[in-house]
C-alpha cells in the first residue's frame, strides 16, 4: 500500500495506492488473493481517505467493495496536469470511513507524477 496523494476535482486525498496483487499461478483461485486483499482492506479502511489501484480483474476486486472510476484519469506535471486516457476504465476505488460523502466517480481523478507507471 503506497501513500499517494490523489486528487478528485482538484481535491486532495490521502490514498492508499494497492500495487502488485498477484497469486503465483499455480495457486490461483484458493483464496490467497482475498485473504491478502482482506488485510489491505483494513490498513486502507483505517489511515486512508481513499484506496485505489489499476487493474483489469474487475470481478476480483468488486467482489470485495471496490467500485471502477468512471470519470477521466491524469497525471500531475510539473508542466501541469496531463490526461492519461489508457488507464481510463482501470481505475478503482475503495471507500473509507474519511471518504468524502460527496465523492463523485465521474469527477477527474489525478495522480502526482513518478517515474515508471504513473498509475
Ligand atoms: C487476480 C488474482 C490476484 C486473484 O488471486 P486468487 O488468489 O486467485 O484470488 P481468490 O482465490 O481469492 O479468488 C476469489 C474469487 O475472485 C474471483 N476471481 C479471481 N480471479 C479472477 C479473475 N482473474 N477474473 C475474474 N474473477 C476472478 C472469483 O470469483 C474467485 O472466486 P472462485 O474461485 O470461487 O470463482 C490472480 O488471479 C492474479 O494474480 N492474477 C494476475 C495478476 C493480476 O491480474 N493482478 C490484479 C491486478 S492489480
Amino acid at each position: 500500500v503506497v501513500p499517494r496523494i490523489l486528487e478528485v476535482a482538484g481535491v486532495p486525498l490521502r490514498t492508499g495506492y494497492v500495487e502488485a496483487v498477484a497469486t503465483w499461478p499455480e495457486l490461483e483461485r484458493r483464496g490467497h488473493g482475498s485473504a491478502v486483499m482482506a488485510e489491505i482492506d483494513e490498513i486502507i479502511k483505517a489511515d486512508y481517505e481513499l484506496g485505489t489501484l489499476g487493474t483489469d480483474a474487475f470481478p476480483f476486486y468488486e467482489r470485495l467493495g471496490w467500485v471502477r472510476w468512471r470519470g477521466p484519469t491524469s497525471v500531475r506535471t510539473k508542466d501541469g496536469d496531463v490526461r492519461t486516457p489508457n488507464e481510463d476504465g482501470y481505475v478503482m476505488v475503495l471507500r473509507t470511513p474519511s471518504t468524502p460523502a460527496e465523492l463523485d466517480l465521474h469527477a477527474p481523478i489525478s495522480c502526482e507524477w513518478r517515474s515508471g507507471d504513473v498509475w
